[in-house]
């Protein structure tokens, strides 16, 4: 069913996105690649591919979920680490002698626990999972979703190069949200960060067109048996886009409500969580607060960076320098809450625009 919440697993409940899930599932199959790259905002079903795929090539995977928001403390890290580790456990339970061997882990059950939060313990499994994946002739996917977030841990990066380019029995996935950060990770630009220059496979998930929209969610309907008018469906697109996550959220709160109340539940929900997301960015940034909020309200209209910049002097009665209205503008967008479309800048997702219209960020 297309209409559950929560991230898809099973290509039953996944709508269409063939091309990107053969992609995907191509490139874990091949020997050759050593990265893919899954990128695209939030909420247009990155984690969703990944699970999906994962389970239909039936290699085995360490399925990290570092899931977004402020910085990734180091406790979390390793027990997001500790968990990914036990549900691999669980899938392979071959693997027991092999981690029982590491140092810094203890095993009970089916549960995995660090007793030595390090790096090194980190690198010890991936050791040993590599030696695994060569005994056996297959490969294991160290799968990392909201990857940017390992910038705070200090050393991954390193990591991740090492694996790269020693592990050969490892192949790296990497998904993330805030695109612009995912790039500074894999050092796009910048010849000193250890990826630097590594080739890797990239998958860029968008959002559906309005043609795709009213596609998925008219199958939706259909799969629960129910009945929606051509206008209710027209409605929803253009009030929340083709952002299958939202159109979800519809599809479930439309089973059990009328058209206009689904809509505005929607609406609301939508907006109060994108104004989380928001304001979790804004917390790390509270000097420059007001700004990036009056910037945000500008580009509720796609807006020139001159028309930012004269919106910001009157918004804030004072003159900002180009040097920082840049730098407000790349970090909203490295951090995907803007985009940048045909020389324009524009809030990137409509419930982002509706919390800011609702005051929900202020
Ligand atoms: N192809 C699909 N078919 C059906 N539902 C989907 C599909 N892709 C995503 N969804 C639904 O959309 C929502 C968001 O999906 P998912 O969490 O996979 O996206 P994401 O891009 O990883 O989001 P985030 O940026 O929040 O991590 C979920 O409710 C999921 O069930
Ligand atoms: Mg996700």
């Amino acid at each position: 069913m297309y209409f559950s919440l929560g991230v898809k697993e099973r290509r039953e409940d996944f709508y269409d996105m063939e091309r990107e899930l053969e992609m995907l599932v191509h490139e874990l199959e091949d020997p050759l690649t050593r990265m893919i790259v899954i990128k695209g905002i939030r909420r247009v079903g990155k984690s969703s591919l990944l699970k999906v795929a994962l389970s239909e090539t039936k290699m085995p995977y360490l399925l990290m979920d570092l899931r977004a928001g402020g910085p990734l403390t180091p406790e979390e890290f390793y027990s997001y680490f500790a968990d990914a580790l036990s549900e691999l456990l669980e899938r392979n339970k071959r693997i027991e002698r092999l981690l029982s061997r590491i140092k810094g882990i203890e095993i009970a059950g089916f549960k995995v626990e660090l007793t030595e939060k390090r790096l090194f313990v980190v690198r010890e499994v991936l050791d040993e999972l590599d030696k695994w994946a060569r005994d056996e002739k297959f490969r294991v996917i160290i799968a990392l979703d909201e990857a940017q977030r390992l910038r705070f841990i200090r050393g991954f990066d390193k990591l991740l190069a090492h694996i790269y380019d020693y592990h050969n029995g490892l192949k790296l996935v990497l998904a993330g949200s805030e695109v612009g950060l995912l790039d500074k990770l894999l050092g796009k630009k910048d010849s000193e960060t250890p990826l630097f220059g590594r080739a890797y496979a990239e998958i860029v998930i968008d959002r559906l067109s309005e043609e795709k929209a009213r596609d998925f969610l008219s199958k939706g309907f259909r799969q629960v048996g129910l009945k929606v008018p051509d206008d209710e469906i027209s409605d929803v697109i253009s009030k929340i886009d083709g952002i299958i996550g939202w159109l979800t959220y519809y599809g479930y709160y439309r089973m059990r409500m009328s058209h206009s109340q689904a809509i505005e539940r929607t609406l609301d929900e939508g907006a109060r969580l994108a104004a989380g997301e928001f304001e979790n960015f804004l917390s790390m940034r509270q000097i420059a607060r007001r700004r990036y909020i009056e910037v945000l309200k500008i580009l509720v209209r796609p807006s020139r960076w001159v028309d930012v910049k004269r919106g910001l002097r009157i918004a804030l009665g004072m003159s900002i320098s180009d040097k920082q209205i840049s730098n407000y503008l790349s970090e909203l967008v490295d951090y995907g809450f803007v985009a940048k479309v045909d020389g324009r800048y524009v809030v990137a997702d409509q419930l982002l625009a509706e919390a800011i219209l609702r005051g929900y960020i202020r």
